[in-house]
């Protein structure tokens, strides 16, 4: 386990517990893990959410340059993930049959699905690096925990 990812996902946790304390609001509390992710990895290009709205993924919120609107269910990593409910890691996007490329600086990406308290999918978190082969179990391992102590 890289000890310096392990550093920062351990301090955005520290953070995340400490200013989401009483805040139950979905949007903000989405809004706030995709800021302290995005801040505390520099490497970390893109870092937001797709929710679930109308049988399709629509995005936001997020943090990074525009994001694609609407993502079908099967569709790319993003549809990929919220098809089969498991937590997606891509080490090259381009080697991904139907990735969707919504800004070619994106190279490798890890997305995670959001339940909510009934156990339904809410949404799930995208995160894209510029760089092939950023994301590993230390990541999948986090940003699970991320979600899950805040949405489960
Ligand atoms: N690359 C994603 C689409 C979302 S963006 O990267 C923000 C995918 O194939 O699901």
């Amino acid at each position: 386990m890289s000890e310096s990812k392990k550093t920062r996902y351990e301090q955005s946790l520290l953070q995340l517990a400490s200013v989401l304390e009483g805040i139950d609001d979905q949007v903000a509390i989405m809004a706030t893990i995709s800021c302290i992710l995005k801040t505390n990895h520099p490497a970390y290009f893109w870092v937001g959410f797709y929710r679930v709205v109308d049988d399709s993924l629509l995005v936001g919120p997020y943090q990074g340059s525009m994001g694609c609107l609407r993502i079908e269910f099967g569709r790319g990593v993003c549809g990929t993930c919220a098809a089969t409910k498991e937590t997606q890691i891509v080490a090259d996007v381009h080697a991904f049959p139907g990735h969707i490329a919504c800004d070619a600086r994106s190279k490798s990406e890890i997305v995670v699905p959001v339940f909510g308290k009934q156990g339904t999918l809410i949404a799930v978190l995208d995160v894209d690096s510029e760089e092939v082969g950023s994301f590993d179990k230390t990541d999948q391992f986090f940003l699970e925990k991320i979600i899950a102590r805040f949405f489960g």
